[in-house]
């Protein structure tokens, strides 16, 4: 591999077009609206502090690896691990990973444009006024007639597919780099501004103490196994996402500060959006157990109630699409990426194919919340078994796997090559990390939930 090898697919235009690009494919629903659920259905403050110990002691060294792992390799995901592992001598077999990490994606795009869909109807409802003056009980109806209608959910659906394939095929730059810049910063404001009403609301200690005060007693195997398999959604790690933004990344930025930065601002957003919506919660008498359902039903009840809420509620979910866009974009570009560099297609048809098959399986999890409702695997419908299936089991192995990779089978020389502006102990942390605290956790977490520990 030469030092002046360059991605075919093109490369970022800067380290900050790579930070915005990598943070587009972090903050997404996984922050705003998954985030806030699974703390209401797992107790709260003892599930967010798991979370955010995995998220320093597993995620960012793991954002480290799959960052530094892609911009060695320039390739998509797949075709990366096979030169890896050629360059440090291991098993071809290492390329499965890749395969891994795009039927992930696959699998989670499905469901993700699905619930992104329900934040592009929202836009609509709040431009036609459709919370104005709601009590909490008619947000929650307006919400639960709209998931019993499997045409709306598809038409939104097909909506949200077709535009994120279409911001695919334009590539690298022309889609991608372009459709993060303003967008984050905005979503950021107006979550800010989502905070200070909910500090007015009534609920807002309540809220707080929710979120913030731990209750171990709560904790279960299976809770620490969601704040885990989260805090990899959550910084979009474990299926090859961020090693093939890595891959269009320039030599000589440094890797370390980059990753701290980006795991910064997810969790940062991630906070706000509990803290913008568990007051409403406890102020409306809403259950914080309430499942998906939890975003759509509390923020609206404060759009409904507030000065210029119909503005800032089309606002706050208009943003939201885009977020969950920028995510999207990035489940699907390993696959993409592949396609068009083993299968010799453009990258449109490329774009075409992995977009009307994800649609397809997208289907399943439509009916999950109508005319499916009732068909259950293991007790789950089919979206809560592609969310446990990927982000629970398929993310943790993928990221187990991506650790040990560069903290075992990468030749430590290329590793701290690829770091190299950084101090000597921050190598040695991060090494440390990588080769033990990384797979140890994520092992004994599974022994745990098996029941084994
Ligand atoms: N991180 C995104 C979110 O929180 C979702 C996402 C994008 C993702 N790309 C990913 C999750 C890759 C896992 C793997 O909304």
């Amino acid at each position: 591999m030469t030092e002046t090898k360059k991605s075919i697919h093109g490369e970022w235009s800067s380290r900050f077009a790579f930070i915005l690009a990598a943070t587009g494919s972090a903050v997404g629903l996984g922050n705003i609206w998954k985030f806030p659920y699974i703390t209401g259905e797992n107790g709260g403050g003892a599930f967010v502090i798991i979370y955010l110990v995995c998220i320093l002691a597993i995620g960012i060294p793991i954002m480290m690896a799959e960052t530094l792992m892609g911009r060695r390799g320039r390739q998509s995901p797949i075709n990366t691990m096979k030169d890896l592992a050629k360059e440090a001598g291991a098993d071809e077999n290492w390329h499965l990973l890749g395969w891994l990490g795009v039927i992930a994606g696959f699998l989670i795009l499905s469901y993700y444009s699905v619930i992104a869909g329900w934040a592009g109807a929202y836009v609509l409802k709040s431009v036609t006024g459709s919370f104005f003056d709601g009590s909490a009980a008619e947000i929650k109806s307006l919400f639960d007639s709209f998931i019993a209608s499997p045409l709306q959910l598809m038409f939104w659906h097909t909506l949200f597919m077709a535009v994120t394939m279409y911001v695919v095929s334009q590539g690298v730059k022309g889609g991608i780099e372009r459709a993060v810049r303003f967008l984050m910063p905005s979503l950021f404001f107006i979550l800010i501004l989502m905070v200070g009403y909910a500090m007015s609301s009534g609920g807002y200690e309540q809220g707080l103490e929710f979120l913030f005060y731990p209750d171990f007693s709560e904790v279960t195997g299976e809770s620490v196994l969601t704040a885990m398999g989260h805090a990899f959604f959550t910084l979009s790690l474990g299926m090859g996402a961020i090693m093939v933004y890595g891959s269009y990344l320039p030599k000589g930025i440094s890797i370390g500060k980059t990753a701290i930065l980006i795991a910064g601002a997810d969790t940062a957003v991630a906070l706000l959006a509990g803290i913008a919506i568990f007051p409403i919660v406890f102020a409306n008498g809403l259950e914080p157990s309430s499942g998906p359902g939890l975003l759509f039903q509390s923020l609206p009840i404060a759009f409904g109630n507030m000065g210029g809420g119909f503005i800032f509620g089309t606002l706050f979910f208009i943003l939201l699409v885009f977020a969950a866009l920028s995510s999207s974009i990035s489940l699907i570009e390993p696959a993409v990426a592949w396609l068009v560099e083993n299968r010799n297609m453009s990258r449109e048809m490329a774009c075409l194919w992995s977009g009307v098959i994800t649609w397809l399986v997208g289907l399943g999890t439509v009916f999950s919340f109508n005319i499916g409702s009732e068909f259950k695997i293991f007790d789950k419908t089919i979206f809560d078994l592609l969310d446990y299936l990927t982000a629970n089991l398929m993310l943790p192995i993928g990221g187990f796997c991506i650790a040990v990779f560069a903290g075992w089978i990468m030749k430590a020389e290329h590793t701290r090559e690829e770091l190299a502006p950084s101090a000597a102990w921050h190598y040695a942390l991060w090494k440390f990390l990588v080769c033990f605290v990384s797979p140890a956790a994520v092992f004994f977490v599974f022994l745990n939930v098996i029941g084994i520990l």
